[in-house]
């Protein structure tokens, strides 16, 4: 059984302040929930948020660079962030790769870097809505797939959640309906079959992502290939999230 995981991505929202207010009020709503809960929060508030030493809610990076240390202006290591008590990070979000050209390559580098340092990779993949509508959607999320765990062995397999994220679901308010997350999901797990065989690839948990609100979440985790969802506006909201959470 593979445990459900909701994570939340605030993206470039809340200051310190903020973060930790939000952090605490979510922690009292979803305690007592069965699913894995994960705030994907700014750099600058990860320090506060994992020395609240919460129980439930668990702390997150948005992105980090593969290197330990060294001639990096303005990039942050996978030790700076387990240095700090993170313990996931996103990696390959659409909007690093598209605004801040993020290649399969670097992506992959990152995820083998944030295994070997133990952080959970919640690794981002998807399509845009002109490859959709070509219908390269498969094609495309396969390749990304296959780069992105490119050498990362079947024992760390496991270890990283994958999140399917539709860009044109992202922030438009426009949700993939439950039947197409599932319909792309479940050819990432064949994809994982193919790599890794069944057995890894029944236990590697999948994320839908791409305007997930309170409204629409049961229908997505009633589909039996989706294990969970990259939520990010109404992440914002501990109320919201709270929602979503106890879906
Ligand atoms: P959204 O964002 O829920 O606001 O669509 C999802 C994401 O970018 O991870």
């Amino acid at each position: 059984m593979r445990t459900p995981i909701i994570a939340g991505n605030w993206k470039m929202y809340k200051t310190m302040p903020e973060a930790v207010e939000a952090c605490r009020r979510l922690e009292e709503m979803v305690e007592d929930s069965a699913a894995e809960v994960v705030v994907c929060a700014p750099f600058t508030t990860l320090s506060a948020l994992s020395a609240l030493g919460l129980a439930k809610v668990k702390i997150g990076a948005q992105n980090m660079y593969f290197a330990e240390e060294g001639a990096f202006t303005g990039e942050v290591s996978p030790l700076m962030l387990t240095d700090v008590g993170v313990q996931y990070v996103i990696i390959g979000h659409s909007e690093r790769r598209e605004i801040f050209g993020e290649t399969d390559e670097l992506v992959n580098k990152k995820v083998r870097a944030a295994l070997e340092h133990e952080l959970t990779p919640i690794l981002c993949v998807g399509e845009t809505l002109e490859q959709r509508k070509d219908g390269q959607t498969e094609t495309l999320v396969d390749g990304q797939i296959r780069l992105a765990f490119s050498g990362v062995a079947p024992e760390a397999a496991p270890t990283v959640v994958v999140a399917y994220e539709p860009i044109w679901a992202i922030g438009t308010g426009e949700t993939a309906t439950a039947e197409q997350a599932e319909e792309v999901i479940a050819t990432i797990r064949a994809t994982l079959t193919q790599l890794y065989g069944a057995e890894i690839a029944e236990a590697i948990r999948i994320q839908y992502g791409g305007s997930v609100k309170p409204a629409n979440i049961s229908e997505l985790m009633a589909k039996p290939n989706i294990d969970g969802a990259l939520v990010g506006g109404a992440s914002l909201k501990p109320e919201d999230f709270a929602a979503i959470v106890r879906y």
